[in-house]
């Protein structure tokens, strides 16, 4: 993690203990790392203090809805955007404390907002952060999670991700490296069926 982003987790990941979110942050901020390395002209300082808070404000919404306010059978669509809201209110309390500026704390809250909720390309600054939002997903540690959270299995987790969310992907970069995960996570899954 660069140096001026400890802080920032510091700070985000006392909010960021329910559903994984602390673990799928760090993923998400690695591979906006990536993501980033191959997106020169997208600006890193807005871009990865976003991804490390975008998820934060899952601890304001209630444990026993969490689960269901998100993913292919989201009952609580309102809660799904009320924790952007909530993400936006606990980087807003504490962004000034670590010596943001207004301007920057303006595009970083322009990512965090709506980050789920919307789902075209806002600004580059904007894919790269969905996408490496999405990507995480594609790792073997995000297709564990998800299989857990809904209870499915394996196969079933890569056919939702080749079929719903690979679609999604907003960067050439993001898409391909989902790819690349896919077929791995693929491959690993129906490896004795080749020996
Ligand atoms: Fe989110
Ligand atoms: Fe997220």
């Amino acid at each position: 993690m660069r140096s001026q982003d400890q802080a920032i987790w510091e700070v985000a990941k006392k909010h960021l203990n329910v559903r994984n979110n602390d673990e799928h942050t760090l993923f998400s901020y690695l591979l906006a790392q990536k993501l980033l390395e191959n997106y020169p002209e997208a600006n890193p300082d807005i871009v990865l203090p976003a991804i490390l808070l975008h998820d934060t404000g899952w601890s304001k919404i209630p444990k026993d809805k969490i689960l269901h306010a998100f993913g292919p059978n989201n009952k609580y669509p309102e809660l799904t955007r009320q924790h952007e809201l909530e993400s936006v209110a606990i980087a807003e309390k504490e962004l000034p404390k670590l010596g943001f500026d207004n301007q920057q704390i303006e595009k970083i809250f322009s990512l965090i907002d709506g980050h789920d909720t919307t789902k075209n390309a806002r600004s580059l600054e904007d894919s790269i952060h969905k996408d490496a939002d999405k990507l995480w997903r594609y790792t073997p540690h995000g297709n564990r999670i998800i299989g857990e959270w809904f209870e499915i299995e394996p196969n079933e987790v890569l056919d939702i991700l080749e079929n719903f969310v690979l679609p999604t992907f907003l960067t050439d970069f993001g898409q391909k490296q989902a790819q690349i995960f896919l077929e791995t996570a693929k491959l690993n899954l129906n490896l004795r069926t080749f020996l």
